[in-house]
């Protein structure tokens, strides 16, 4: 091989021939590519403001809402309509990122196994919610939707509420001194299957 024609100095080879040089380079260009897509985003209106319309939740619905993650409803329904006509015919309108601002962890979810339910809110009665969820065969014969009868005989711990919607504040969800004051009576006397039903059905009413 005859060296003589190579550019003098840094040469691509050098990199190539240094797996540690190369490791750092490659690191060097993740890092400044990742940041420069995902800094911008903490600081865009449409992804750190809620839309309008879009409240705290109530503090019936934030029990309900933990009610949803404790039995792993995101394993079968997402939270997130891509903006594709297959997908808004059937759904409604697309998911937007200010829809989410209060919504700590979102619940977009990966698999469907059952439908998307980011605008399930006002779809059905809470009689039909009721139902469905003691028992998803008494509407939908063919469901494989689990039942949750339990649901409706566990009552919801007043005193679990005010301390969550405090840790939420600290995280920025503009709750006041007074909602959290009156949020025990507010879930006093509730089911867990009445929160439940509260928290499906205030999804994604805020953009209809
Ligand atoms: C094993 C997968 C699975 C799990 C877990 C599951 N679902 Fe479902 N869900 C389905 C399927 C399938 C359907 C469609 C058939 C039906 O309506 O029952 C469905 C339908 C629904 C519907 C009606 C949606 C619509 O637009 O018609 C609601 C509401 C719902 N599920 C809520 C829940 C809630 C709340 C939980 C957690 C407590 C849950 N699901 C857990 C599979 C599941």
């Amino acid at each position: 091989m005859d060296d003589t024609n190579k550019p003098a100095g840094f040469t691509h080879e050098r990199i190539e021939t240094n797996n540690f040089l190369m490791i750092v380079l490659i690191l060097l260009v993740l890092l400044v590519g990742g940041a420069v897509e995902i800094v911008p985003l903490f600081f865009q209106r449409s992804t750190t403001q809620p839309i309008q319309g879009v409240k705290p939740y109530e503090p019936l619905q934030l029990v309900g809402r933990d009610i949803y993650v404790r039995e792993g409803c995101y394993n079968c329904h997402s939270q997130m309509i891509r903006p594709f006509l297959a997908e808004t015919l059937r759904y409604g309108h697309y998911s937007v990122a200010g829809e989410f601002v209060y919504d700590r962890p979102f619940q977009w979810g990966s698999k469907r196994t059952g439908p998307d339910l980011h605008r399930v809110g006002g779809r059905y009665s809470d009689e039909w919610h009721r139902i469905h969820l003691i028992n998803p065969r008494d509407l939908v014969p063919e469901s494989n939707m689990p039942a949750y009868p339990w649901l409706e005989k566990t009552m919801v711990d007043p005193a679990g509420v005010a301390p969550n919607m405090v840790a939420l504040q600290r995280l920025g969800v503009p709750y006041s001194a007074q909602d959290i004051a009156a949020a025990a009576d507010a879930v006093k006397g509730k089911s867990e299957l009445d929160a439940l039903i509260a928290y499906l059905q205030g999804l994604g009413t805020a953009l209809k």
